[in-house]
């Protein structure tokens, strides 16, 4: 068996836990790969709301494995928020959700020193969750990081020498003041209460899995272009978010990945500071903003909006190796008399068409224009209602990107879903 991958192609924010909930049924396995408690991942059915961060948006959907891997970040104060209100809520899920060993731990210290070097930073700021995220990875990858399964054994001792490097690093950027002890308190409960859940050997168990016959459908977080080698830099988060992610988030060969599902909104968005080169000033992205209910699942932070930018999408296309695209909130354009696409960038007079290495400054968007549909599409059954405008955009979008679009989506719940037949001789 092989493992299928959906992820992000554009800024995050594009509907990754609505479709991985809808998808769920078809797998036996759901697991994240990367990423952590930054992420807001949305679904909606049967008229409630949820909002995951750390847990796989495949809890909701009957008795599948969910899994969390070696290359996330979890905070376990967060985590413990997160798992409670879902088991009050009437989903239990100690019995379902396993947590790699090897994931790290976002320490009350990471958090501080996500703001603190946010601060340093100035006018030059990423515009971070401010979750710990970065302070986390640069542990990990400096070889000074605490792992979930440090939490079995001397984990007193090891959790003080990282607390008292982190007090260091504070000090000399002159960050304060903070109230750790109250910020530790929830952590330190948190750790005791992770306790109580599968912590496994997550490669062991995936690649079992897989022996077995078992699908499993890895659940991207934040996207493509936030990617921190392929992204917009520095502007990024700090994991590998493309596909090449699952590979080392979960200890799966690369020859293991089989379909990569790409998932886009109908139009775009960013949250956060950094380039964006289709970003839209005027009361079109204002349309945008307020008809898509653009604002941050987890910060509440109000998304910037532009048009679809199809030579990012072709980008990530490429470095993500995507087999099947899914369009997201199509529903947002339905009342635009016109729908514009950047076909290029025009860089000092020049257009090109691939994606530079800085898109910070110069960068004019070469734009496609196409008639809108002006349908409510939200209430429609199957691709066969589709208006003759949007299968248009379809076809332009397909033939742009040179994938099928497998799924629409016009809406935020759960049923607002249409797959479409695609021939695949
Ligand atoms: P994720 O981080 O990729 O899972 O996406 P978010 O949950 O952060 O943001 C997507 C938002 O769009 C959520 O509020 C979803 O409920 C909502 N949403 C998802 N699909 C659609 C859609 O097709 N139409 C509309 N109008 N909203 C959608
Ligand atoms: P989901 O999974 C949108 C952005 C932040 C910031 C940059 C770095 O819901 O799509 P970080 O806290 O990761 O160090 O912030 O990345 N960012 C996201 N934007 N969706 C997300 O996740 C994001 N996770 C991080 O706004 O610009
Ligand atoms: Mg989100």
């Amino acid at each position: 068996m092989k493992v299928d991958v959906l992820l992000g192609l554009q800024w995050g924010d594009e509907g990754k836990g609505k479709v991985v909930d809808v998808l769920t049924p078809r797998y036996d396995v759901v697991a994240r790969f990367q990423g952590g408690p930054n992420a807001g991942h949305t679904l909606e059915f049967a008229g409630q709301k949820y909002v995951l961060r750390s847990i796989p948006s495949g809890i909701f959907q009957g008795d599948k494995v969910n899994l969390i891997g070696n290359g996330v970040v979890l905070d376990p104060a967060l985590f413990k928020a997160e798992a409670e209100a879902l088991e009050a809520s009437g989903h239990p899920l100690k019995e379902r959700l396993h947590i790699s060993k090897k994931a790290h731990l976002i320490l009350p210290t990471h958090r501080l020193l996500d703001a603190a070097y946010e601060m340093a930073k100035g006018d030059a700021k990423v515009g971070t969750t401010g979750k710990g995220i970065g302070p986390t990875y640069t542990d990990k990858v400096s070889r000074n990081g605490l792992r979930v399964g440090d939490i079995l054994h001397n984990f007193e001792a090891k959790y003080e020498a990282a607390k008292k490097r982190h007090i260091d690093i504070l000090k000399s950027l002159d960050y304060g003041p903070y109230d750790l002890e109250g910020m530790e308190k929830a952590w330190l409960e948190g750790i005791e209460y992770l306790k109580q859940f599968h912590l496994v050997d997550s490669e062991h168990e995936v690649n079992r899995l897989l022996d077995e016959g078992k699908s499993v459908l890895c659940e991207g977080a934040q996207g493509t272009m936030l990617d921190v080698d392929f992204g917009s830099y520095p502007f990024v988060t700090s994991s590998n978010t493309i596909c090449a992610g699952a590979c080392t988030g979960l200890g799966v060969a690369p020859n293991k990945i089989g379909e990569v599902y790409g998932i886009f909104k109908a139009y775009c968005t960013r949250v956060g500071a950094g380039p964006f080169p289709t970003e839209l000033f005027d009361e079109t992205g204002e349309k945008m903003c307020a008809l898509g209910h653009e604002y941050g699942a987890v910060t509440g932070r109000k998304r910037r909006c532009g048009w679809i930018d199809l030579v990012a999408l072709k980008y990530a296309v490429m470095v993500d190796g995507v087999t099947k695209l899914i369009m997201m909130k199509s529903d947002v354009l339905d009342t635009f008399e016109t729908i514009k696409a950047c076909v290029a960038y025009k860089i000092d007079g020049e257009e090109v068409d691939y994606f530079p290495f800085d898109i910070s400054e110069g960068v004019e968007p070469v734009y496609a224009e196409l008639p809108g549909w002006k349908t409510d599409m939200t209430g429609m059954q199957s691709e066969d209602e589709f208006p003759e405008e949007f299968n248009a955009y379809l076809s332009f979008l397909e033939d742009q990107l040179g994938v099928p679009i497998k799924f629409v989506s016009i809406g935020p719940d759960r049923e607002q879903t249409i797959e479409r037949y695609i021939d695949e001789a």
